[in-house]
């Protein structure tokens, strides 16, 4: 494959910390998102406005918000549910905004407690109010390549809720694989369906790196012309609505790919594990990424 650019969005502020039991600090999340500011990453989702008492680990997401360095240059983003949840955001001063919901009605069931003909509106009323604050607005579908309450999910689903998050203005649409059920046949066939509706160029993969395929999966994409990935450094992270989910695809792993192979990503390998050896003691284990294990073991 020939090198190019490929964008990285981190998650791990929010992703990662979401599923933690231990509650990080929130002078610590704020000392460590200004880390991660410095070490060339464009795009920070730095917490979730969802309520409190669903994310528990996020409920500081105001004060780290607006504890942290603005880095010139980089995107803060945070997920939003809702008009209340908007409120608090903007309160805040996020950049990007990020509606989410699922291509499965039992995981949106579970995750956000409505069926996805409720949410639409709801989403859609968010992204108006977003957009008219003068923020862009980014979606998520979840559960596009398998849902842990259905199992297989039609890509016609995917389609679907894709297609009406572009019509509720969203810039790029992420395509979770949410309980990291996905493999890179999966993901040429999706994706073979999926550009036929939309351009590469909207379309973000957010691999979670449960079954080890995630580092595959980026490849398959990267060959059909897939170029923005989520990822999480150390490889924290995990949906406490979706039975199963464990860690996102480690930043550091994807990058010791992309690194190795002559891709650029503008992120500096030294000052991201610097970020991971940062925040690996406050969460009371070792993190579970591939290089954060191989580092140790150096
Ligand atoms: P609900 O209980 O149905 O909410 O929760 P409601 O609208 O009925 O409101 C109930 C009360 O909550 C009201 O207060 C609201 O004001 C309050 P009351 O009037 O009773 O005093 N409320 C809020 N408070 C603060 N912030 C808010 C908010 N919204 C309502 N934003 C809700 C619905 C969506 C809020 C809830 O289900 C929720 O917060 N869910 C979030 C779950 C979550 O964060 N999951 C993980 C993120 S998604 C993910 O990880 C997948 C992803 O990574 C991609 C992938 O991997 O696939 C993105
Ligand atoms: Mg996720």
């Amino acid at each position: 494959i020939e090198p190019r650019s490929i964008c990285i969005k981190e998650v791990g502020p929010r992703d990662g910390l979401q599923n933690e039991s231990v509650f990080v600090d929130t002078q610590d999340k704020i000392a460590w998102i200004n880390q991660l500011s410095h070490s060339g990453l464009s795009y920070i989702e730095i917490t979730s406005f969802v309520h409190p008492k669903w994310i528990p680990a996020l409920a500081d997401a105001a004060e780290v918000a607006q504890g942290i360095e603005r880095v010139p240059g980089v995107t803060y983003a945070a997920l939003v549910p809702n008009a209340r949840g908007l409120e608090r955001a903007l309160a805040a001063n996020i950049d990007e905004v990020s509606i989410f919901l699922s291509a499965s009605e039992g995981h949106n069931q579970s995750n956000i407690n409505k069926s996805i003909q409720e949410t639409l509106p709801i989403l859609g009323e968010t992204a108006r109010e977003a957009l008219a604050a003068g923020k862009s607005v980014r979606g998520y579908v979840s559960t596009v390549f398998g849902c842990p309450f259905e199992g297989a999910v039609p890509v016609e689903n995917v389609i679907r809720v894709t297609e009406a998050l572009f019509e509720m203005g969203v810039r790029e649409v992420s395509l979770g694989d949410t309980i990291g059920v996905a493999n890179p046949r999966q993901v040429h066939d999706v994706l073979e369906v999926l550009l036929k509706h939309f351009d590469a160029g909207q379309l973000a993969m957010h691999f979670h790196d449960t079954r080890g395929m995630a580092v595959a999966n980026v490849l398959t994409s990267i060959e059909m012309g897939m170029s923005i990935f989520d990822s999480s450094v150390g490889g924290l992270g995990g949906c406490p609505y979706a039975p199963g989910a464990s860690g996102n695809l480690a930043t550091d792993d994807l990058l010791y790919m992309l690194d190795g192979m002559g891709m650029k990503t503008g992120v500096d390998a030294e000052k991201l594990k610097a970020a991971a050896l940062f925040i690996q003691p406050k969460m009371g284990r070792s993190l579970p990424s591939h290089s954060m294990q191989a580092c140790q073991t150096e």
